[in-house]
């Protein structure tokens, strides 16, 4: 689903220059629930970003769905991105003149999809999120907990088999997060490649395998010791050059 090889991504030039991520390959498959752990200015966004297209490598290549997205145009990223992945990010990303419903339906709207059909979607998926009262709401009249819940509802519009969240909870207080990161994981079903930031090892444990950066860099890459921890052996099936 996503494979990253000796990935590097720095910022800046000269004597500013920071190495975000560092030779780091890894490779995602389908259906697997992949969180990522490391110290604040690890590189965790930063690997996200690339693994979403969102962002190019300085060198190594990543593929999506197979495709070097190094070959893309950026139409072609942003339609990858519009019809494959879902993202949810910390500090929630909605338009702030949108209400609920239009923020949901937006990435269907910009695909081309008529309103009648994307408002039909997006109201369903606020009332499966909880949120179906608070349809016409905008941002700025919403809590931080439904915010996250509108954002959620959005990433699940177009149905995408790839969902990457950022630090989904790290904005909100513990017992809301809780409920998201419920709903977050209900919504996403079995089927569903999903790859979660978190500083919460508690969270963090919910997935089936954990990756911590440290400097840019893969520190381990291991089977989470959660309930769902793969029979001994399936390390093997697991790739990672850094780990
Ligand atoms: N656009 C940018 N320009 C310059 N430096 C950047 C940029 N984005 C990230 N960095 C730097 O790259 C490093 C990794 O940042 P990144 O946001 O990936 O860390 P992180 O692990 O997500 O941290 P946090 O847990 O605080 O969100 C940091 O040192 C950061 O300052
Ligand atoms: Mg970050």
């Amino acid at each position: 689903m996503i494979k990253l090889s000796n990935v590097s991504r720095a910022f800046g030039s000269g004597s500013k220059v920071v190495p975000a991520v560092r030779d780091v390959s890894l490779t995602i498959e389908p259906g697997s629930f992949v969180t990522v752990v490391g110290a604040s200015g690890s590189g965790k966004s930063t690997l996200l970003h690339l693994m979403g297209a969102l962002d190019r490598p300085t060198s190594g290549i990543v593929e999506i769905d197979g495709k070097d997205i190094a070959k893309m145009d950026d139409d072609a990223c942003t339609l990858l991105r519009r019809l494959r992945i879902g993202f949810v990010f910390q500090f929630f990303n909605l338009l702030p003149t949108l209400t609920a419903t239009e923020n949901v339906a937006l990435p269907a709207r910009l695909a081309g999809q008529s309103r009648a059909t994307t408002q039909k979607r997006a109201e369903e998926l606020l009332e499966r999120v909880g949120l179906a009262p608070r349809r016409t709401h905008r941002p700025d009249e919403l809590s931080g907990g439904e915010m996250q819940r509108v954002a959620i509802a959005r990433a699940l519009m177009m149905d995408p088999p790839l969902v990457l969240a950022d630090e989904p909870t790290g904005n909100l207080d513990s017992t809301t997060g809780a409920t998201i990161l419920e709903l977050l994981l209900g919504a996403v079903e079995a089927h569903r490649t999903v790859v979660l930031i978190t500083h919460d090892p508690a969270i963090a444990c919910k997935g089936t395998r954990i990756v911590t950066m440290a400097d840019g860099r893969i520190e381990s890459d291991r089977p989470s010791p959660g309930p769902s921890v793969p029979p001994a052996g399936a390390m093997g099936t697991m790739t990672s050059s850094n780990a």
